[in-house]
């Protein structure tokens, strides 16, 4: 009997007959400012399980670890039993969002290099930003996963910003999650989707991601539908 082991803003977490197996389960929630600001989409978790299974299934062809099993149906996803480290990875390769308010660059400046942060995950405190020192005085990872970790980012970024360039997307930031999994590997996952990352069409500069929701910006599902259509179009050339 499948028990639902935890539940998120966007995704429950669901026991299977293997120990060493869980399955996700897709929503069609959004949240944003913590919870502040909350709503639903119909299909955002079809669209979402199928944007991040292609995305995970991408990267572990380009040599990522991640805790991808397979897709299961078009809401679920069997993935490893992680024990997740509690730190938000953060790339960013334009500055927008929560960088311009609090360093005052300006919005759409290139940067370079990508900038890597953590954010603690902890909602209470609402994920404040953090450094290794604080990851280490806090037990959240060994120096060694959190160097892991900062290199596996940095490959994804990598391996992300040309996978959205050939579907005409400029890859702005994202966040991703590092488990360690069965075997004590740091693996990459969470995931990877219209819901945590900027996302910005070459040729329009319009926004394909969820600040269409948190800006009230309208036509949310759109935007990921459009993100979807162009990645399934990529994957059956
Ligand atoms: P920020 O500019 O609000 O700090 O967000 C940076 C990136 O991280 C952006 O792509 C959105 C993503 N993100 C999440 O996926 N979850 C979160 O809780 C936060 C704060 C950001």
């Amino acid at each position: 009997m499948s028990q639902l082991l935890y539940e998120g803003k966007a995704k429950q977490i669901y026991s299977t007959e293997n120990p060493e197996e869980v399955l996700i389960h897709y929503k069609d929630d959004a949240t944003a400012g913590n919870g502040a600001k909350k709503a639903q989409f119909e299909d955002k978790g079809v669209l979402n399980a199928a944007i991040s299974t292609m995305i995970f299934e991408y990267l572990i062809e380009n040599g990522i670890k991640t805790h991808l099993i397979k897709q299961v149906n078009d809401r679920d996803v069997l993935c490893e039993k992680i024990d997740i480290v509690l730190l938000e990875v953060i790339m960013r390769n334009i500055a927008t969002g929560s960088l311009t308010s609090r360093l005052g660059i300006k919005e759409g400046t290139k940067l370079n290099p990508p900038i890597l942060e953590f954010c603690y995950k902890k909602d209470e405190f609402n994920d404040p930003l953090i450094n290794t020192d604080h990851a280490l005085a806090l037990g959240l990872a060994t120096r060694e996963e959190i160097e892991t970790i900062s290199e596996e980012a940095r490959k994804i970024n990598q391996l992300l910003i040309k996978l959205f360039a050939e579907i005409g997307i400029e890859l702005v930031d994202f966040k991703v999650e590092f488990g360690r999994n069965p075997k004590g590997e740091i693996v990459l996952a969470d995931e990877i989707s219209p819901d945590t990352c900027r996302l910005w069409d070459v040729e329009t500069h319009s926004k394909l991601d969820k600040d269409r929701f948190r800006q009230d910006l309208g036509n949310v599902i759109d935007a990921y539908r459009e993100i979807h259509k162009r990645l399934l179009a990529r994957k059956e050339k």
